[in-house]
């Protein structure tokens, strides 16, 4: 069992941002990405359609015996996770927007959270909010468009960086210090939001924290692997397999996968 691979599953290609941490944190694991951007945007969809998508997701990595699963979309997380734990048994980690952090550090008592309508809406989302954002201003914005673009391969456009600073415009004239990225697709827009964003503002994304939960949670179940073999890393999309390529970097293969 050790040496199986850790699932990871997306809406599409943005939860390659937090593959990468934990291949970076975990070198040794064997990983299996499913991108499912077919039904790309998660966003937009109704929970039950959500929760659906998430169970197809996870019985196909089952079936290719993965050991943990790493639900690395944050729609998914906070409509389905709760569910997915219920019905297998396998170890889940999830993704939310990171707002504790935001909320305990904010000087200006003010943070942007920016994610999908999806997330905002779950009540996984409202629950943590109400728990830590305490006498503080959220300014909650929906992505409108943005992963669509993502998806589409266009990280740089214009179009991505007119509708960010329609987005992060009532967050800078709430003052905000800190803004959440509430999607794993955004953290590829970092580039744009630095340019977008004052120096003041800090970005705040989960993918690191999920690679460290990911080894804690291997570690408590004794599921390490123990193979310093190089590790074998495999990408599925049933979406265009060469825009899932050239956010890798052109550095694996992606093998196409009607699922
Ligand atoms: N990466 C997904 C997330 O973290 C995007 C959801 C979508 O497909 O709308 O929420």
């Amino acid at each position: 069992m050790n040496n199986n691979p850790i699932g990871v599953f997306d809406s599409g290609i943005g939860g390659t941002s937090i593959w990468r941490e934990i291949n970076m944190l975990l070198p040794h694991e064997n990983t299996i990405y499913l991108a499912d951007s077919a039904n790309a945007p998660y966003g937009l969809k109704g929970k039950e359609a959500i929760r659906q998508l998430s169970i197809k997701n996870t019985e196909y990595l089952i079936n290719q015996d993965c050991k943990l699963i790493v639900v690395a979309c944050n729609t998914a997380t906070t409509n389905a996770i709760s569910l997915l734990r219920k019905n297998y048994q396998i170890p889940f980690i999830g993704i939310e927007p990171a707002i504790k952090p935001a909320a305990l550090n904010s000087k200006t008592k003010a943070v942007g959270i920016l994610a999908t309508k999806g997330t905002l809406s779950s009540e996984l989302f409202h629950t943590t909010t109400t728990l830590y954002a305490h006498g503080l201003t959220v300014i909650e914005q929906v992505g409108e468009g943005l992963v669509e673009l993502i998806e589409m391969g266009n990280i740089n456009s214009q179009e991505i960086k007119t509708l960010l600073k329609g987005y992060i415009k009532p967050m800078l004239d709430a003052d905000i210090d800190y803004l959440v990225l509430g999607c794993t697709h955004y953290p590829y827009l970092m580039p744009l939001l630095l340019e977008l964003l004052p120096k003041n503002v800090k970005i705040i994304d989960s993918g690191e924290a999920v690679a460290r939960q990911t080894k804690a949670v291997l570690e408590k179940n004794n599921l390490l692997n123990t193979s310093f073999l190089k590790a074998k890393n495999q990408f599925f999309t049933n979406g265009n397999p060469n825009i899932l390529k050239n956010i890798l970097n052109n550095d694996f293969e992606v093998t196409y996968l009607d699922f």
